[in-house]
């Protein structure tokens, strides 16, 4: 395979480094075979998320000083403004600390009365918590491509246009809230959705007449996919499909932590409608901060309106999920299980197909996360049956569709050598796979339990 080197050459570094076996061992037990619970100091490569954990490039870094820290009406403010009006076409904007303040703040604007239905490709687990707490049902409708991880399917975020359209018959339009397209799709493992399918997403929700919001974590990624996947794309500009996807939108919550590549911020994105402006303002204020801040410094601010844009480099995406696809195809190519293909912005290992003698119920992600830290110091996470969580009702165990280890990779951070690293890591785990043993419960809290859980192995 060849691939262009790096679009960046790096200019200043943070050192790392693993410690012993002995103490990985006895860091995982005292953090209750749960990797969150790891002090990062004894992490070697870190690959729990890309959320916040991008390296800024000198232009942000330089920004960081223009930041205007007036409380009201802050020059650096009206920067994003611009750069949303500029790359999204909303004429609305309002910042926020990250990505949930922005879902805290829009989503009871846009839940009616309780027990209406929120429909999604897939929610993330904290846009699935707001829905809830605001007394609505999340509801996934991705296509069954997305559960099969060795089909390959270009577009494995779409939503499913019939089950989309049975669903707002059989429940009624005055019962769906709006419906979230979420791109790329995390939980599926960041795999994007379609122009296409955007598009008739659109038609369905007006025939309809539902809101249509987009989770906007990473846009970009999904527009470069689109360009490298859909035909009549290829000569587009990363930034021509971004407006062409969000004139679809009637409104966005984005995750600045992502493709903005900023350690911190969030921002909703309000493409017309004045009235649910002003009302997601008189949220923002009591919840977030005043409308030109909403929880962010104005250095903050000038950081993420640069960001945006240099997100849309179709250079750096290409190097980005290039290396994304390199650690992807060592896997595949020592037989390793792995969603496929991979997604923008991580790796997602099948671990129900790495270990099939460890039952959805015993964890054989986490397990697998486990194993890989101690065999590697290299912190992945879990994105299956531990995060899906009980049914609310019944307390029973929900059923994922793939019990998944995501191996995240952060934004212009780690090189190739490293993802070398997690390879050789894995291949080891893999040649003695059948003694890795399934996790119970010593603690477990209610709500969003993946995080704060103790777990210890089922002998
Ligand atoms: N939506 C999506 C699709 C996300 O991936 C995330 C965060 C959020 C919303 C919430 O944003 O963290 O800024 O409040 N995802 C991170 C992850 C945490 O690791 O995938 P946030």
């Amino acid at each position: 395979m060849s691939r262009k080197a790096e679009p960046f050459r790096i200019k200043m570094v943070e050192s790392i480094s693993m410690i012993s076996r002995e103490e990985r061992i006895k860091a995982l037990q005292e953090a209750g075979y749960n990797p969150f619970s790891l002090k990062s100091k004894d992490v070697y490569i870190d690959l729990l998320t890309d959320s916040g954990t991008g390296a800024m490039s000198d232009h942000q870094w330089a920004a960081l000083m223009l930041g205007d820290e007036a409380y009201a009406g802050s020059k650096s403010f009206f920067k994003i403004k611009d750069a949303v009006q500029d790359i999204f076409g909303y004429k609305y904007v309002l910042p926020t600390h990250q990505g949930r303040g922005a879902e805290q703040v829009l989503f009871p604007h846009l839940i009616k009365h309780k027990g209406q239905y929120v429909l999604g490709n897939m929610h993330f687990d904290t846009t699935m918590a707001w829905i809830e707490l605001n007394g609505a049902i999340p509801v996934n409708l991705v296509i069954d491509e997305a559960f099969d991880t060795e089909t390959p399917h270009p577009f494995k975020g779409n939503f499913d246009l019939n089950k989309l359209e049975s669903f707002i018959e059989e429940k009624g339009p005055e019962n769906i809230a709006f419906i979230i397209i979420t791109v790329t799709c995390n939980s599926a493992g960041g795999q994007p959705v379609s122009m296409e399918n955007v598009r008739e997403v659109r038609r369905i929700a007006d025939k309809y007449g539902i809101v249509v919001n987009f989770d906007s974590a990473r846009f970009a990624e999904n527009a470069y996919f689109i360009k490298k996947r859909e035909a009549g794309y290829e000569n587009k500009r990363i930034k021509e499909i971004v407006g062409e996807m969000y004139a679809m939108g009637d409104c966005f919550t984005m995750s600045a932590k992502k493709d903005a590549i900023v350690n911190m911020g969030g921002l909703i994105g309000i493409k017309s409608d004045r009235g649910l402006y002003q009302a997601a303002s008189s949220t923002c204020v009591p919840m977030e901060g005043f409308v030109t801040y909403g929880g962010l410094s104005g250095r903050d601010m000038e950081a993420l309106a640069v960001g945006l844009q240099e997100g849309l480099d179709v250079d750096y995406l290409e190097s980005r999920i290039g290396q994304v696809e390199y650690l992807g195809e060592e896997l595949r190519k020592r037989g390793i299980p792995i969603q496929w293909p991979v997604g923008g912005h991580a790796v997602f290992v099948d671990a129900g197909k790495f270990l099939p003698h460890i039952p959805p119920e015993q964890f054989p992600a986490q397990a697998l996360t486990n194993e890989l830290y101690i065999e590697s110091g290299v912190r992945a996470v879990e994105v299956g049956s531990l995060l899906l969580g009980r049914d609310p009702e019944t307390g029973e165990q929900k059923k994922a569709g793939v019990d998944f280890m995501r191996l995240t990779i952060p934004r212009r951070v780690y090189t190739d050598r490293h993802m070398d690293v997690v390879v050789d890591a894995l291949v080891k785990i893999w040649e003695r796979r059948d003694q890795v043993k399934g996790l119970e419960f010593t603690y477990e809290p209610k709500v969003l339990r993946h995080f704060l859980c103790r777990l210890k192995p089922i002998d």
